[in-house]
């Protein structure tokens, strides 16, 4: 039995005293004992090590104290699962090899069996299971089709995705064939991750934000629906950054438990746009995690009550910057712990 159901009952909508409260990509670089390890170990080594994957995840569960653990892992395990290398460059950040820039090489993909290609994720949520012992829930995660077409194509991260989404416009047939291949593949990959042990998933569509509605309409909701529709034993959070625009189809189009939110949209228009049966989560500026600490907590107050405690999961807008100082953090995450009404 988990000892803090927080998490997982503000995604069934059952009330909470208060809200619980945890940080995307918060296992990562601003915390001191994180950069230890990455000194050590290279990236996707963290990643493949089962017991470097429980002991990263469990770092900011000891020093911060969320309601919540994220699996350490990345979403570009899936292309490189599909055959396509990836460094992690420092100051860079991702380059995965041979980029898809001709609809022969997208018609040429074939999928692969998530559970077996991705067996040392499964071995990581296992192992992370063991060392959390129940304490808080245990999130897993993809990247949603649209997001990872845009980084196979494009082969590194960017501003725009302009290669990728010229790619998009001039081969739609080929980008499709590529974002249902991916979206099976994340079906299994999500339901296997479920079978293993983590009691929600989150589909992070970074990049969702980079189309117009229409376009939206077409790259990236079919498949958000499939993915919701098919992930079964868990509930989906989806988090569709910078598509405002979307948030009333993809609460009633999809079978999401919840929608995570960037700091462009207020707490009403969210829930005006989203209906009262779907769970919310967000929305607060990372950026704004370098306020002074008094100000952080008061603000973090003010964006509870604007969402109301019931039906609401605090979270960032985006991930954590690495530049945050783990007071600032802990100061985020205490004040939601301490809030009652
Ligand atoms: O703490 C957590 O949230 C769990 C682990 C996690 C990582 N990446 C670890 C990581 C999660 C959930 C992700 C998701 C991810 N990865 C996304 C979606 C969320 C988002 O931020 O939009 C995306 C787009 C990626 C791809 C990716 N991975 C990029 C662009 C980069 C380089 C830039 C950066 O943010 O550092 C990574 C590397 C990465 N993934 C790091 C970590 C902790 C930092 C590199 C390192 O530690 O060596």
């Amino acid at each position: 039995m988990l000892k803090n159901d927080l998490y997982l009952k503000a995604l069934a909508g059952d009330p909470v005293p208060r809200p619980p409260v945890w940080m995307m990509r918060q296992a990562g670089r601003y915390l001191p004992s994180y950069l230890r390890l990455q000194e050590k170990y290279d990236f996707f080594t963290r990643c493949e090590t089962p017991e470097l994957v429980a002991e990263i995840t469990c770092l900011p569960i000891d020093e911060i104290g969320p309601d919540a653990a994220i699996l350490f892992s990345d979403i570009l395990v899936v292309p490189r699962a599909l055959g396509q290398p990836v460094e992690m460059k420092s100051g860079v950040g991702p380059v995965l090899d041979n980029p898809i820039r001709t609809p022969q090489q997208a018609m040429a993909m074939r999928p692969v069996d998530a559970s077996q290609a991705l067996g040392y994720v499964m071995d990581g949520i296992r192992a992370t299971s063991e060392r959390l012992d129940n304490r808080v829930p245990l999130i897993g995660f993809s990247g949603a089709p649209w997001t990872l077409l845009c980084y196979m194509v494009e082969g590194r991260g960017s501003k725009d995705f302009s290669t990728a989404k010229a790619f998009c416009y001039q081969h739609p047939e080929a980008a499709k064939h590529v974002l249902k291949l991916l979206t099976d593949v994340i079906i299994d990959y999500l339901n296997a991750q479920i079978e293993a042990g983590v009691h929600a998933v989150q589909v992070f569509d970074s990049w969702a934000g980079l189309l117009g509605p229409e376009d939206f309409s077409s790259f990236c909701l079919p498949y958000l629906q499939r993915i919701t529709e098919e992930v079964r034993g868990a509930p989906v959070v989806l988090f569709a950054k910078g598509a405002w625009y979307a948030l009333e189809l993809l609460s009633w189009r999809t079978r999401a438990a919840a929608l995570s939110l960037d700091w462009t949209v207020t707490p009403e228009y969210a829930r005006q746009a989203a209906g009262l049966d779907i769970t919310l989560q967000g929305n607060f500026d990372p950026s704004k995690l370098l306020a002074p600490v008094g100000a952080i907590r008061q603000q973090v107050r003010q964006m509870i009550d604007r969402f109301g405690k019931d039906r609401y999961i605090v979270n960032l807008g985006h991930g954590i910057l690495p530049n945050v100082p783990v007071a600032h953090a802990r100061a985020f995450v205490d004040e939601v712990r301490g809030w009652s009404k």
